[in-house]
């Protein structure tokens, strides 16, 4: 089994770009943020929970969103291969998926980090704000506070993956054709 990380700060084009991936290669997309936005929509416990995080652009602790990546590899037991989006997010949820995919004989195969300016991260966001309606969109201080925590909690990822060989850098401030031509010849 494959498992492929699509990282980058907020507004980088994951959601967008993991879409056209899933048409071309058939893996299984797991965002842990559309997965949360879900919970909250049901109005579960954990989803409960995650609301007052996610609203004002903190992250949802460790335990919940490994519990809901382990649920999703166990529920698809046939994908042709797994591309992640938005997790790991810390370097304590790669540690945790490192374990987890260990005991299954697997790694991680690959990391594709979508870079754009915190000046673009702020445009981007504003733009789709008033198409989706995402609470953590709506105020310039939590997006704010996405992108600081992007680069404090998120960022040093880089420098765990690098070493392992796995991390591959593209610049997300093309169009999204580009973009996806340069992911595809990657994978
Ligand atoms: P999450 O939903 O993952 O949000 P995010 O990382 O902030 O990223 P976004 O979804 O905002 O952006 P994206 O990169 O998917 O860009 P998109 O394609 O939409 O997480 C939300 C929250 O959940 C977190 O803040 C946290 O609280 C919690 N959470 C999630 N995972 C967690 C974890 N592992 N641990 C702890 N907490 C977690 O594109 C953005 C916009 O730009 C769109 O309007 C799009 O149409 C447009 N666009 C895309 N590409 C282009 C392009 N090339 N040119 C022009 N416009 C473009
Ligand atoms: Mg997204």
């Amino acid at each position: 089994m494959k498992y492929y990380l699509l990282f980058g700060p907020p507004g980088a084009g994951k959601g967008t770009q993991a879409k056209l991936l899933v048409e071309k290669f058939n893996f299984h997309h797991v965002s842990t943020g559309d997965l949360l936005r879900k919970e909250i929509a049901k109005g579960s416990e954990l989803g409960l929970k995650a609301k007052t995080l996610i609203d004002a652009g903190n992250f949802v602790d460790d335990s919940i969103v490994v519990g809901m990546i382990e649920s999703e590899i166990a529920a698809n037991p046939d994908a042709s291969g797994f591309l992640f989006d938005g997790f790991p997010r810390t370097v304590a949820q790669a540690e945790i998926l490192d374990k987890m995919l260990e005991g299954k004989g697997s790694q991680v195969n690959k990391v594709i980090s979508i870079i754009i300016s915190d000046e673009m991260v702020f445009q981007r966001i504003q733009h789709r704000a008033n198409i989706e309606g995402r609470k953590d969109d709506a105020d310039p201080k939590t997006i704010q506070n996405r992108i600081d925590t992007y680069h404090a909690k998120t960022e040093p990822l880089i420098e765990y993956y690098k070493p392992q060989g796995k991390y591959n850098e593209i610049c997300g401030e093309g169009t999204v054709v580009e973009i996806f031509e340069k992911i595809s010849s990657l994978l």
